[in-house]
């Protein structure tokens, strides 16, 4: 075992208070969810996707990307309906302002992680639906898992996604 271990979640990290920044701008009035939920989901979602990561041998930092930014819709226009989709585009150009002002110095997000991260963003609502994409399952797996570690009302395809999690750690399943 070595002394150090640094996970390198540069640019995470930088999203991550890019993010907040972005929030804490808001106002929670005609908003769907208070933006105290979208604050705390962001945050337990990107660090479960990189929990969920390490066991499923995906990148964490890309995951936790994708887990903090899948509800960016609902943070810039505070409306849940149609979120999902609506968020590909804000994805996109979140990502590039943050590649031309902090990519030199921080690191970018590559071109095939941003198609990621905006493919998971675009489908994580569907959660009945499975694919072969690994990072759109964990993302609708973690979402699912998030609610209900949150004490949200949990039923079925949540529950089953919410077993996958579980049956990953190991863990006894609902
Ligand atoms: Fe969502």
């Amino acid at each position: 075992m070595k002394d150090v271990h640094e996970l390198p979640v540069n640019r995470l990290n930088l999203i991550l208070k890019l993010l907040l920044e972005k929030a804490k701008a808001k106002s929670n009035i005609d908003r769907d969810q208070p933006l105290e939920w979208s604050i705390m989901h962001m945050y337990s979602c990107s660090q479960l996707a990189k929990l969920l990561a390490f066991k499923r041998n995906l990148n964490p930092e890309i995951a936790g990307i994708a887990g903090a930014i899948h509800d960016l819709a609902i943070i810039e226009t505070g409306i849940f309906k149609n979120h999902g989709p609506d968020g590909a585009k804000l994805v996109k150009d979140f990502l590039y302002n943050y590649n031309d002002i902090h990519g030199l110095e921080n690191g970018k997000v590559t071109e095939d992680e941003i198609a990621i991260i905006i493919d998971a963003t675009i489908h994580h609502s569907d959660k009945i639906n499975y694919s072969n994409n690994e990072y759109v399952e964990l993302i609708k797996d973690v979402d699912s898992f998030d609610r209900y570690l949150h004490g949200k009302e949990t039923y079925e395809f949540y529950i089953e996604r919410t077993n996958r999690v579980l049956k990953d750690l190991n863990y006894p399943l609902l």
